[in-house]
């Protein structure tokens, strides 16, 4: 079992640990009784998750929200029902919220924990890929609104994360490459993350793809702790994406637009980041930011890992455009890109032209 501990602005009040190990959902509660002081839980599950993990989450002090299962429902009605649920059971205010699921429960359950009674504590056990390297780890929880994706939400840390790699057993391929294409953003803004150690996570990726696939516990372990001391180690510099965190959004902001225009349920948003990561890549040789050679490894691993990277002919390039200009990360109306530069390395360019911008769609 690994912990690792992030530290959010240095303070202590606002660090915790993250578990990431097997069999940990079989002793959960002495994780979670460590970090919390809560006499009652409630935990925050769907359909699908609980019907095969809710039996491990069950205990005395524990009632459960069985919420229905989609990114659909990760809206307000659904954290009305939440917060219904919470004062239903009285949950008190030094009691807590377990998220158990993927993303969707994670943003969601935190978001209902950050206002419950002006906050109460919550754990975050993310039982997706993308959701242990990414979702549950830096403390933004939010619903989507009818206008767009995470409009309405927060900052608010978890008080631990649990990441049971044995939860991945059950995940489909499509869901697990989902996960994978975040984790093969990490391999390449690695170096600019400004993480104290140096994993050289690019070639620990080429060398290891059977080895994932086949989700070996040593290297599933391995590579979701990377990429949480990565991530964690960009959030404890810049909690509230003034500027550092910016570079998580590699591929992202062409992905963004890709799930928009396709009424978020077509792709997942694994494949759009990795479709977008492909534009970026290409972007970037075209504008001669980037060696060739380091074009083709990365391209190749992406390739190799069989993530999705062609896009179809599908998409109108004025909606396009007008579709990322609408971005949240868009600052007066220039289009913000974390493009590649170097092997592990982007930074970020906002001067790019409309036309160059469009070439691959
Ligand atoms: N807060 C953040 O920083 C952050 C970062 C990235 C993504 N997100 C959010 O995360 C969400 C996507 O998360 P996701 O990809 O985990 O999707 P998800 O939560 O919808 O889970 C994907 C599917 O897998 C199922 N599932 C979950 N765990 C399972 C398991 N162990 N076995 C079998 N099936 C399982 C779910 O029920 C669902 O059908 C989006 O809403 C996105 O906005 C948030
Ligand atoms: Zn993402």
């Amino acid at each position: 079992m690994n912990k690792l501990e992030v530290k959010i602005n240095a303070t202590k009040e606002s660090s915790y640990p993250i578990f990431i190990g097997e069999n940990l959902l079989e002793n959960a509660y002495d994780y979670i009784e460590q970090y919390t002081k809560a006499n009652n839980y409630l935990v925050v599950t769907n359909e699908t998750v609980y019907s095969i993990y809710g039996e491990k989450l069950k205990s005395n002090n524990s009632k459960f929200i069985i919420l229905p299962d989609g990114e659909i429902y990760k809206n307000m009605d659904t954290l009305n029902r939440i917060l219904d649920r919470a004062l239903e059971v009285k949950l008190e205010r030094k009691d807590a919220i377990i998220a158990l699921g993927g993303g969707v429960i994670g943003d969601i359950a935190g978001f209902a924990a950050s206002i419950y009674q002006r906050g109460i504590d919550y754990v975050q056990i993310p039982t997706t890929l993308l959701a242990q390297v990414d979702s549950s780890v830096g403390g933004k929880v939010a619903v989507n609104h009818f206008l767009g994706k995470n409009l309405i939400g927060s900052f608010y840390q978890p008080k631990l994360v649990l990441s049971d790699i044995n939860t991945l057993k059950t995940l489909d391929i499509r869901q697990f490459k989902t996960g994978l294409s975040e984790v093969l953003k990490y391999s390449f803004i690695e170096k600019s993350c400004k993480c104290e150690k140096h994993f050289n996570f690019l070639e620990f990726l080429q060398s290891n793809r059977t080895e994932i696939y086949n989700k070996n516990p040593e290297v599933l372990k391995k590579l979701i702790n990377i990429c949480c001391k990565l991530k964690s180690s960009i959030v404890n510099k810049d909690e509230k994406e003034k500027g550092l965190r910016a570079i998580l959004n590699f591929g992202h902001t062409y992905a963004h637009a890709i799930e928009k225009l396709t009424g978020y349920d077509k792709y997942t948003h694994g494949e759009a980041v990795s479709m977008g990561m492909k534009l970026i890549f290409d972007l970037s040789l075209e504008i001669n930011c980037i060696q060739e050679e380091y074009y083709h490894t990365a391209t190749n691993l992406l390739k190799d890992y069989e993530l999705m990277i062609n896009l179809k002919d599908e998409f109108n390039h004025e909606e396009f455009y007008e579709s990322m200009l609408s971005d949240k990360k868009v600052s007066d109306k220039k289009i913000n890109f974390v493009i590649p530069i170097a092997p592990k390395e982007v930074t970020i360019k906002n001067n790019i032209d409309k036309k160059t911008i469009l070439q691959g769609i």
